[in-house]
C-alpha cells in the first residue's frame, strides 16, 4: 500500500479560504480540528500560506514550503522544495489556493471545515478560493452543524475520500 495524501482546509459556503493574508474569520475549534488531523505528519504548503502562518514553523509536523526561492532567513525551520517532495509517509497538502489546485488530483482524502458564512462578495478581489471537489471524491462524513464557543459562527467538519 502507497502512501495517503490528505489535503485540510476550511471554507466558507461560496469558498473563500482566505484574504491573500490570512484566514477571514476567527474558529478556535478549527485550529484544533486542524491540529489534531496533522499533528505528527508533514505539512506541505506553498509560499503563500508559510508567510501567513504567525507562528512558524508549525509545531511537531516537518514543514515543506514549496518555492522557486532558495531557502534562507525566511525559511528557518521549514524544508524548501521546487515541487511535492517525495514523502515516505502519510502527508497533508495544507495550502494555499495555488497549492490546492496543484495538489487535487494527487490527494486521497479532503477535510473540510464548512463555515456558515458567505464572503466572496465582500473581500471581492481579494478573495482566495478553494479548489472544487469533483466527482472522483465522495463525502464520507458530514458532521453536524455546531457553533463556536468562542463567537456565534456556525461550522461543520466534512470529510471526502477518492471513489
Ligand atoms: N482556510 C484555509 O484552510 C487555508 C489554508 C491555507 C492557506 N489559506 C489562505 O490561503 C492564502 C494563501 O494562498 P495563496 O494561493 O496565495 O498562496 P500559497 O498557495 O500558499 O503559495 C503560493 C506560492 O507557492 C509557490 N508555488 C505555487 N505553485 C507551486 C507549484 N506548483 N510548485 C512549487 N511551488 C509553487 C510559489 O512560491 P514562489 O513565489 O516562492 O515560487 C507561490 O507564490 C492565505 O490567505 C491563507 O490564509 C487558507
Amino acid at each position: 500500500m502507497g502512501i495517503t495524501l490528505g489535503a485540510i482546509w476550511a471554507q466558507s459556503l461560496d469558498g473563500v479560504i482566505g484574504d491573500g493574508k490570512g484566514m477571514p474569520w476567527h474558529l478556535p475549534e478549527d485550529l484544533k480540528h486542524f491540529k489534531e488531523k496533522t499533528y505528527g505528519y508533514p505539512v506541505i504548503m506553498g509560499r503563500g500560506t508559510w508567510e501567513a502562518l504567525p507562528v512558524k514553523p508549525l509545531p511537531g509536523r516537518a514543514n515543506h514550503v514549496l518555492s522557486s526561492r532558495d531557502p534562507g532567513k525566511w525559511s528557518d525551520g521549514a524544508y524548501v522544495s521546487r515541487d511535492i517532495p517525495d514523502l515516505e509517509s502519510d502527508a497533508w497538502i495544507i495550502g494555499g489556493a495555488q497549492i490546492y489546485e496543484a495538489t487535487i488530483d494527487e490527494v486521497d482524502i479532503i477535510e473540510r471545515t464548512l463555515i456558515d458564512v458567505s464572503l466572496a462578495d465582500q473581500l471581492g478581489s481579494k478573495a482566495v478560493f478553494a479548489p472544487r471537489i469533483d466527482r472522483d471524491f465522495e463525502l464520507v462524513e458530514d458532521g453536524a452543524w455546531q457553533t463556536s464557543t468562542s463567537n456565534a459562527l456556525r461550522y461543520k467538519f466534512q470529510r471526502f475520500e477518492r471513489k
